[in-house]
């Protein structure tokens, strides 16, 4: 049997890691809007996206009003003003006021992602036994829109430092309908290497290593016994 049947020809292959390799979050846009069908193919790769029970438990909330961008930039602001002050150590707290972590301005549209809890009541198949499958669904859809828009040559950014309830009361989002992300999206000023957090000298990525474990918690795995970097991680680096 030859195993290689399903897979993409070579090129596609690459282009699927080259997306999820250089995919980043991007903070810093132009002005200019994103033209309407690239927007659709975003929108529909988000759609595609698996969820449980084939609930499709999103809604996108396409945010282009001034005045309500102004409204969530206010409330990032009193968010990220208040969170260095759980940091400790000054170093830090000094490094984290100069990081940029939102583009909500500048960006030429923001999309709200939320989850309609509500959606297939009473049933969703599978979903019972773990309630927050259909959170988990809407970030699969977040996620395919990340990376379909990188491949489109566009960029997006999560803002997670917002007063969910008051971002809710404000996009009148339903009792049941809860915010999953507020992405900022438009054309990046640039795409960098590395994640802008490691860039900063905030945090590095994990060695893969360390997190892949054999049959239970925390045994190595054997995988791993022999050190080789993923052929595809180097292709797409260079
Ligand atoms: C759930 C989630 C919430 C995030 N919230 C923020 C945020 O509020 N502000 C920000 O600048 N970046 C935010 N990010 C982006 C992460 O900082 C970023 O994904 C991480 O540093 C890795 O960088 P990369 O996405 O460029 O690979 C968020 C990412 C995720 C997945």
């Amino acid at each position: 049997m030859n195993h290689s049947n399903n897979a993409f020809p070579d090129l596609l292959r690459k282009g699927v890691y080259e997306a999820i390799y250089k995919r980043r979050d991007i903070r810093r846009f132009l002005p200019d809007s994103l033209p309407k069908e690239v927007l659709m193919r975003i929108l529909d790769a988000g759609h595609q996206a698996g969820s449980v029970g084939l609930m499709q438990p999103w809604n996108f909330i396409l945010i282009a009003s001034p005045e309500i961008r102004r409204r969530v930039k206010a409330l990032f602001e009193q968010m990220n003003n208040k969170e260095p002050g759980k940091l400790t150590d000054p170093e830090r707290k000094k490094l984290y006021r100069g990081l940029k972590l939102e583009g909500i301005l500048e960006a030429p549209l923001n999309i709200a992602v939320t989850c309609d809890r509500r959606r297939d009541a009473p049933f969703v198949l599978g979903r019972a036994p773990m309630p927050e499958t259909d959170l988990f669904s809407t970030c699969l859809a977040i996620q395919n829109m990340w990376l379909a828009a990188r491949a489109e040559g566009i960029g997006i950014g999560w803002v997670s430092l917002l007063d969910r309830p008051a971002v809710e009361r404000l996009l009148h989002l339903p009792r049941g309908v809860r915010l999953v992300a507020y992405l900022c999206i438009g054309y990046p000023v640039e795409f960098g290497p590395r994640p802008m957090l490691e860039e900063a000298g905030w945090k590095s990525r994990i060695p893969l290593k360390g997190l892949v474990y054999q049959d239970s918690w925390g045994r190595p795995a054997e995988l791993f016994s022999q050190e080789a970097a993923p052929p595809l991680r180097r292709e797409a680096k260079g």
